[in-house]
């Protein structure tokens, strides 16, 4: 891509930084030479272990334009913390975070000038696979992988930018298994992806909402609030969905604005009720905040308030938005600055 493509006319994810960060790990070490270097395509054996066994994570963080023309990354250390957690749930070795935030930094500094200026931002994808030329080691980790780093300038996940979503609320099926809830693992985003396609299809909905068991958990790619003026309202953390940076970011928000937090089951009778006074908003890396105006639930189409976004989501979504980029103080210490 040239830095002259535009990311607000391209499908998010589609544009990419000309450079990447590559680290090995052979004989139980990892090798990282310290330096990005430019994007190119890999060579992999066609039995690599990631291919067939999915032993593959990664990470979805951004970088944001700064009012001085800098750029910053927003929450780092955290999506530092959460891609280890995800590399120890594959039952390989993780990098040091040492290791792993400098190789995102190193990436990222590379491709910094691809960061377009506010809603636009440069979406960073750590991604770690399991290399080893192995068909035989399905019940083995692979004993060799590959982390890197890539970026791409984005503009809106959501076609048309911020409007009202319609989700589907999807009480049969999780979004995956119990035990890979809250690992940020490509197998997970395949097994939601059939429910997902199924309810654009049959319901004209742009996400599906997991509920099996009666408890609303989240979408397939981001998180599930209730709130209204006063109250935010979302799931209590735990292995059964991933434990989202934007979420905690929010509850953080919320909290400095003195709103009622509240970390807890939400059964689909409440969001149900809750349709008729509250608003309800996804939020994630890519989503940011993005509110929904309509539910399909049992058959019943429900409209969210006057079907727009609310004024506490919207409240919400400025917020963090200004903390990102630089128009408001950084006072819990969010965002990493990249030297240019
Ligand atoms: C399944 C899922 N849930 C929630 C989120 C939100 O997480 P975060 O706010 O860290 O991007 C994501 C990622 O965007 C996701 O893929």
């Amino acid at each position: 891509m040239s830095e002259k493509q535009d990311p607000f006319n391209a499908p998010f994810g589609t544009l990419f930084g000309d450079h990447m960060a590559v680290a090995t790990y052979v004989d139980g070490v990892y090798d990282y030479p310290g330096a990005a270097v430019p994007l190119e395509n890999f060579s992999l054996h066609p039995a690599t272990h990631a291919l067939h066994y999915a032993s593959e994570c990664f990470e979805g963080l951004k970088a944001h334009r700064q009012p001085d023309g800098s750029v910053a990354i927003f929450r780092l250390d955290d999506s530092v913390a959460r891609m280890i957690r995800s590399i120890e749930k594959l039952r390989m070795t993780p990098p040091s975070a040492e290791m792993l935030r400098q190789l995102i930094i190193d990436a990222t500094t590379a491709n910094a000038s691809f960061t377009p200026d506010a809603p636009g931002s440069l979406y960073i994808r750590p991604t770690f696979i399991g290399t080893a030329p192995n068909i035989g080691a399905a019940a083995t980790p692979s004993t060799e992988a590959m982390l890197y780093c890539i970026n791409s300038p984005v503009g809106d996940y959501f076609a048309g930018g911020v409007r009202p979503l319609t989700i589907f609320i999807e009480t049969d099926m999780p979004r995956t298994t119990p035990q890979f809830g809250s690992v940020k693992s490509g197998a997970n985003y395949v097994m939601a992806l059939g429910p997902t396609l199924d309810a654009k299809r049959d319901h004209v909905a742009d996400q599906v909402l997991f509920a099996s068991g009666d408890d609303v958990t989240e979408t397939g790619a981001a998180n599930f609030f209730l709130c209204d003026g006063e109250r935010l309202i979302t799931r209590n953390l735990d292995d059964s969905f991933l434990h989202g940076i934007t979420r905690s970011s929010i509850l953080q928000i919320a909290r400095d604005m003195d709103m009622e937090i509240e970390e807890r089951s939400i059964p689909v009778a409440e969001l149900r009720a809750w349709a008729e006074h509250g608003e309800m908003f996804l939020s994630g890396t890519a989503a940011v905040i993005a509110p929904i105006g309509t539910v399909i639930t049992q058959g019943e189409t429900i409209t969210i308030g006057d079907g727009q976004p609310g004024g506490t989501t919207l409240k919400l979504r400025e917020a963090l938005t200004d903390i990102q980029s630089g128009i408001s103080e950084d006072k819990h210490g969010w965002l990493t600055p990249l030297n240019s």
